[in-house]
């Protein structure tokens, strides 16, 4: 088969993964890759069918069938086809079909060799676990997800999933409209001035970062650098949101996310908070351990808290290890959800403060990790760790704040810590 590709195409194409993810911007070439894809793998592949599914049936219709005829049709590869039915045979009796997302009953029972799902992210989220996987395992036919991002959705996870590595057989791309070279840059150029930042990004960059949440707003958000930070008198807190533990370096179910611990480092005065850093990654009790030690160790905090919980229990074995082992010790108290849902503590520890311009951040590089959590809040899909742990300050503060804890922790730091 002697087709013309795009650089970006020909890249994709020739990647032996059996499940490939691209994520791909307007206009970029999707659905002629889809084609070119198609057809390549109805020539290979001698048996089952091969199987095109757009969102919708009428959508399958109107961008695959003339797409396909288009491209087969003058290497004379096409022995016959039926638009009703939405089927076409290439020679060698090679059946393709096209089918709609919307109509999961119509693709139950077929042996399928290779599976393209076209502008994916407008999937009804669990059609291809309940209804298109399956048709995949008898043959272990392959199969391309391709589309535009439509927020953080189930195409954002198998993309997620895909260039993680965790993955076996799992690939994934980003392309942008700027990477099909046919078309016109004025065109995009005039979209960039027109449309909105979020929509530009989403549409033309390929960009997962859907609309900001309603819950925080883009605005007021400064960060401060060291030298910026209120010279007021303050005293430093350390919360730490754990991740559960087991699943660390595990391969991993395929919509399951691995989430991360987050150590927030706050430093609480009359001016309100000002996060120091909020130290964040996937590691080992052992590693997590370490991290918690080592912060209390460089911000010698008044007070340590962990969410309650068998994470916590599980982390504390090895925290005290390291208490002995440099004689250092410390107080850690426990933090609880108390019977609030996660979005309510969020929002009453954060929103307010955000909104009065009390909660200032340090410039480093968590800032986008953070801030990125913050606008997508509370999309179940996207992490929200970081959050959570600059949330626990309040209950940490308070309990500061609330008791005569200030005095007697303090001493009771430094008697056994002797920093
Ligand atoms: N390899 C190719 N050779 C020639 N033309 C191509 C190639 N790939 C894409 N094109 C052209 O680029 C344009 C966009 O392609 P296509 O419709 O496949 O993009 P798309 O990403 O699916 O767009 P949309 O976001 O509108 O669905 C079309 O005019 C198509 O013919
Ligand atoms: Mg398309």
């Amino acid at each position: 088969m002697n087709i013309e590709l795009l650089p970006w195409q020909q890249e994709v194409m020739g990647d032996p993964s059996r499940f490939k993810v691209v994520v791909a911007g307007r206009r970029c070439g999707k659905s002629h890759m889809a084609a070119v894809s198609i057809i390549h793998s109805a020539l290979a592949k001698t048996k089952g069918v091969t199987m095109y599914v757009a969102p919708t049936q009428s959508m399958a219709r109107e961008i695959m069938f003339s797409k396909l005829a288009e491209i087969a049709h003058p290497m004379g590869l096409i022995e016959g086809s039926n638009i009703n039915n939405l089927e076409m045979t290439l020679v060698g009796n090679r059946k393709i079909y096209l089918k709609g997302a919307d109509r999961p009953d119509t693709m139950r029972g077929l042996s399928v060799n290779h599976l393209v799902m076209d502008e994916f992210a407008f999937f009804k989220s669990d059609v291809y676990e309940t209804i298109l996987r399956p048709t995949l395992s008898d043959l272990r036919g392959s199969a391309l997800f391709i589309g535009t991002p439509a927020g953080r959705n189930q195409f954002f996870e198998i993309y997620c999933g895909a260039v993680s590595g965790d993955w076996p057989d799992y690939n994934g791309w980003t392309f942008t409209t700027y990477d099909n070279p046919l078309v016109d840059k004025a065109e995009i150029e005039h979209a960039k001035k027109t449309l909105p930042d979020w929509a530009f990004n989403q549409e033309y960059r390929a960009s997962f970062d859907a609309k900001g949440s309603e819950f925080f707003k883009a605005s007021d958000f400064p960060t401060y650098t060291e030298s910026d930070r209120p010279k007021a008198p303050c005293q430093t807190f350390i919360a730490v949101d754990l991740a559960g533990f087991n699943e660390v370096g595990k391969s991993k179910a395929k919509t399951s996310r691995l989430d991360n611990t987050a150590l927030a480092i706050v430093k609480v005065g009359e001016y309100g908070w000002w996060v120091k850093d909020i130290i964040h990654g996937r590691w080992d009790l052992n590693e997590t351990a370490i991290k918690i030690f080592n912060a209390v160790r460089d911000y010698q905090p008044i007070s340590v808290g962990i969410e309650k919980g068998i994470a916590k229990q599980a982390v504390i074995s090895p925290l005290m290890d390291l208490m002995r082992q440099y004689n250092r010790y410390f107080r850690v108290e426990e933090l609880t959800h108390g019977n609030k849902s996660k979005t309510d503590r969020v929002m009453w520890a954060l929103q307010g403060r955000f909104e009065h311009g009390t909660i200032t951040l340090n410039k480093g590089e968590w800032n986008a990790t953070f801030l990125d959590e913050l606008f997508q809040f509370p999309n179940q899909l996207v992490h929200d760790d970081l959050i959570d742990s600059l949330a626990y300050i309040d209950q940490l503060a308070n309990i500061a704040y609330t008791s005569d804890y200030i005095e007697e922790e303090y001493e009771l730091l430094d008697a056994y810590a002797g920093y």
